[in-house]
């Protein structure tokens, strides 16, 4: 991963930039970098605020020979990936939200957005989209922020050199990417795991037309997060948003 980099100055999103070198028959492993995106995407069709000078906005280029239901464990590999490269920069041990975002204090400070290209056949591609607030200052995010975020910075005190975590990033995303072909996902998922707090923890997790609570029992062998509810029932959640509750 990363022998092939593309930087450039703008981009609207480099999500969409990756994409077009995925259609185009780009390498295996080909990283965009931009230093501000005019159009950075969040998830469920959100905005990621991404201004120049202080964070880092990546999207990585997969080709795996994975089948394309396995794809949405990546996000697994991209947040375990940042956790390590934040711990390694900084010193500071960072948690993961299910599924994909990696928290400071409970605050957001990297967002992951996976998009994958499959057909009949199999998966042409897939873009691992790593938005990372490394500088960002305060006045610098929006008010009306959904929930709450924070930079490397603003968390520890001090600038973080963006060259020097992107070439963490990349080690860890590499080994992390190799290990996921030759091993399977389990040893990325349990990696996982080790930057999850909420096990043993009530939570609630947000299905847009209801809301479940219970307390997490961990995550089963895709990822998929495991939760006891009230009456005794094990429900099996694979997407939906979570949030701890207090006690
Ligand atoms: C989220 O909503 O939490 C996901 C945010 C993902 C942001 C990154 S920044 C680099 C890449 N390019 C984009 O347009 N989005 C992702």
């Amino acid at each position: 991963i990363g022998s092939e980099i593309l930087y450039f100055d703008e981009l609207d999103s480099t999500n969409a930039r990756a994409r077009q070198i995925g259609d185009a028959g780009g390498a295996d492993g080909t990283l965009v970098i931009a230093d501000r995106q005019t159009a950075g995407k969040g998830r469920m069709g959100r905005q990621w605020v991404s201004p120049p000078g202080v964070n880092l906005y990546a999207s990585v280029l997969l080709r795996p020979p994975i089948p394309p239901w396995q794809a949405p464990q990546l996000t697994f590999l991209s947040a375990v990936a940042v956790a390590r490269a934040i711990e390694e920069i900084s010193g500071v041990r960072p948690r993961v939200k299910w599924p994909n975002d990696v928290l400071l204090d409970g605050k957001k400070v990297a967002g992951l957005l996976n998009e994958m290209n499959a057909e009949t056949e199999g998966i042409r591609y897939v873009i691992l989209g790593i938005g990372v607030n490394l500088n960002m200052g305060a006045h610098q995010f929006p008010a009306d922020l959904r929930y709450p975020a924070t930079s490397l910075r603003l968390h520890t005190g001090g600038p973080v050199s963006r060259l020097a975590f992107v070439q963490s990033l990349l080690r860890h995303l590499d080994a992390l990417y190799q290990k996921c072909l030759s091993e399977g996902f389990s040893p990325v998922i349990a990696a996982w795991e080790g930057f999850f707090d909420l096990v043993g923890k009530p939570v609630e997790v947000d299905f847009q037309d209801r809301v479940v609570r219970g307390v997490v029992e961990g995550l089963d062998d895709i990822g998929a997060l495991l939760l006891r509810l009230a009456d005794g029932t094990l429900e099996r959640v694979l997407a939906g948003d979570v949030r701890p509750l207090s006690s």
